[in-house]
């Protein structure tokens, strides 16, 4: 199988954040010539950004009934006429206690349309909004799509529009999750998924407003 990988160079706000979560990223400081910058050698130490500067697994959520194996491998899951706010989901998978990004990790993603539909098999395009991706060589992944929909648990509940992923690489444990979206209205209290992960903030993107759409950013750290 031809896994698609992301092979473009990770930005310098993405390396900045690395270092910021990496003790080998704050020792290569002085590699990069940042050490003798106040500003970037404040960002980079541990404890000054998100998780405390740790390696902190990133939680698991349901996997839901929704998952179909065998996704094309791509990284844009939305095709040019899929309605809907395009969105560009991306980061860096990393893992191991020294957090170091993980080259060619497998990123397994499906999602519902802008109404919360998600594509049943039996139809036309059974993997719509569905595709399989490796991590480039620096661990950084990126997935093209467009801003999933919620939809309803039961006639009178919801859930807050959500990514589902699972992510793997050798050594590592898989992680089966689930990305959400600042400001939907049904984030916890009321999701209608109780046993779901929705309330943990470090999965909850904030989405920034781009020329091309929405963006998102979210490190995976793998156990
Ligand atoms: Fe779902």
């Amino acid at each position: 199988m031809i896994i698609e990988h992301r092979h473009q160079p990770i930005d310098r706000r993405q390396l900045l954040r690395w270092i910021a979560h990496t003790s080998a990223g704050v020792a290569g400081l002085g590699l990069l010539g940042c050490s003798d910058r106040p500003e970037l050698a404040a960002d980079a130490m541990p404890g000054t950004d998100g998780d405390g500067g740790t390696c902190v697994p990133t939680s698991s959520d349901v996997l839901g009934p929704y998952y179909r194996a065998g996704a094309p491998s791509r990284m844009v899951i939305a095709s040019p006429t899929e309605p809907g706010d395009r969105l560009v989901l991306e980061g860096v998978v990393v893992g191991g206690t020294s957090c170091m990004p993980l080259a060619g990790a497998l990123i397994d993603v499906w999602q519902a349309d802008k109404d919360g539909r998600y594509y049943e098999p039996n139809g036309a395009e059974p993997y719509r909004l569905r595709g399989k991706l490796a991590a480039g060589s620096d661990g950084s992944w990126q997935v093209q799509t467009i801003r999933p929909g919620n939809y309803m648990l039961g006639a009178a509940s919801w859930r807050p529009a959500h990514v589902h992923v699972t992510v793997s690489h050798p050594g590592f444990r898989t992680l089966t999750t689930q990305l959400y979206f600042e400001g939907d209205p049904y984030l916890p209290p009321n999701d209608g998924c109780k046993s779901c992960g929705s309330d943990d903030p470090a999965r909850i993107l904030p989405l920034v407003p781009t020329a091309s759409g929405l963006r998102g950013e979210l490190r995976i750290v793998l156990a």
